[in-house]
């Protein structure tokens, strides 16, 4: 699957990205955690996660107890959207119809590990299996209903959202508080 993304030109962030990221852990992991996008370090890298959001991340999952090789990491977009700042890289968010076009990659890659619990970090990630309109607030730390329309061919896992790890960076003084926030809903997706 990482090969075919390499070429992929479902949309037009293929230009100016470095590569396409795809997901990456164990293939057969209980949870799956799904993230908005490369950003400029996973870009060069090539992996999900190994930047200052991975850093957050990685650190909650081990305050819920839910061991990192259990953990299957990968983003709605597979290419990094950013705009230029002098030489900065500055992250945008995914749009529509990058989310769209980039849902079927990440429906394959739940298909590939077949999951138990679903984790969708931020807005961008939702909106990518629940639609649009959906927003973390109301919806985070409970598990929540698979959208009507199949998207899955095998069986549906639970499914979960919470705050996307770059919020408790951009906290300020609510960072523990936020981190706090993170770390109860991943305990409950323990629970799942
Ligand atoms: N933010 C994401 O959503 N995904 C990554 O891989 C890195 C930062």
């Amino acid at each position: 699957m990482t090969e075919a993304a390499r070429g992929c030109k479902g949309c037009g962030l293929y230009r100016h990205a470095t590569q396409s990221v795809m997901g990456a852990g164990s293939t057969h992991a209980s949870y799956l955690v799904v993230g908005e996008q490369p950003g400029a370090q996973e870009d060069q890298q090539g992996e999900p996660f190994v930047g200052p959001a991975g850093q957050v991340l990685d650190d909650a999952l081990e305050r819920a107890a839910i061991d990192p090789q259990d953990v299957f990491m990968t983003n709605a977009v597979k290419h990094f959207r950013f705009r230029e700042r002098g030489k900065r890289r500055i992250h945008q968010t995914p749009n529509r119809t990058q989310i769209v076009a980039c849902r079927p990659w990440l429906l394959a890659e739940i298909e590939m590990v077949q999951p138990e619990v679903v984790v969708l970090l931020g807005a961008s990630a939702g909106q990518a299996l629940l639609g649009p309109s959906f927003r973390v607030g109301s919806s985070r730390g409970r598990r929540l209903r698979w959208p009507g329309d199949r998207l899955l061919q095998g069986p549906c896992p639970a499914l979960l959202a919470t705050i996307h790890p770059s919020a408790v960076l951009r906290g300020g003084e609510r960072r523990e508080e936020l981190r706090d926030g993170l770390v109860a809903d991943l305990r409950q997706a323990s629970r799942l």
